[in-house]
């Protein structure tokens, strides 16, 4: 299965309720939450991701840019998010993290930056429901796609074939109509877009293309 997930990220912030009811088509919706820590800007909190949650039944992945991302699990749970995506490069113990998180009845998920290596987490796979692999650096939307992270979807991808996990993989940042076939056809399945969804007249047909794309390149 082929999932799109508009970022809300890239919503018109004062018509926010507006925006989300226009992707009704889309598999679930990304959530970035920014702390202006972990990255250079800042984007919303709870109380924007809780009421998100209360005009959708969409499932929500919170993709936290935040340090110390357990301090807030709970909350974010809370707030309605249903997989929560921590930044490899925030924990001391992504295992331990995941437990916590599947203990609190949520789904795992780890982000992983463009300059970060993925071999040292392949062992570690089976502990999550998605890796994020960013490809762009994260903090901002509307970047440039970067395609040297497609190595890594390769490895994760490989190694999830191996091992015969679930494990999603996901990719962020720069997905538009010009690079979704490569990331699917390097084995993505779980596709952020956000420019590319909510900056087009028609965001719901934005979301069909991608998918009718992705779905395309991944058979071939
Ligand atoms: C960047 C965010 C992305 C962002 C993607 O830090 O994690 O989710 O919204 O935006 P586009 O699709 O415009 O690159
Ligand atoms: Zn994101």
């Amino acid at each position: 299965m082929i999932y799109i997930a508009p970022s809300i990220l890239a919503a018109d912030y004062a018509n926010l309720g507006a925006d989300v009811r226009k992707v009704p088509s889309a598999d679930l919706l990304h959530v970035d939450i920014m702390d202006g820590h972990f990255v250079p800007n800042l984007s919303f909190g709870p109380d924007v991701t809780k009421a998100v949650d209360g005009v959708t039944d969409q499932f929500l992945d919170i993709h936290m840019m935040i340090e110390e991302p357990e301090r807030r699990f709970e909350t974010y749970i809370k707030a309605g998010g249903d997989r929560l995506v921590f930044h490899i490069e925030a924990t001391d113990d992504h295992v331990a993290a995941a437990r916590t998180l599947h203990d609190l009845g949520a789904q795992a998920g780890f982000a992983i930056k463009p300059g970060t290596p993925i071999e040292p987490y392949l062992d570690d796979l089976e502990h999550f429901e998605q890796v994020m692999i960013m490809s762009v650096e994260p903090g901002f939307g509307g970047q440039k796609f970067m395609p040297e992270v497609l190595s890594k979807v390769a490895a994760a991808r490989e190694r999830i074939e191996e091992a015969g996990l679930s494990t999603l993989i996901g990719i962020d940042g720069g997905i538009s109509q010009a690079t979704i076939e490569l990331a699917a056809e390097a084995g993505v399945n779980a596709f952020v877009a956000g420019s590319a969804v909510f900056g087009a007249e028609d965001p719901a047909e934005a979301v069909d293309t991608l998918r009718d794309l992705a779905r395309a390149a991944a058979e071939r």
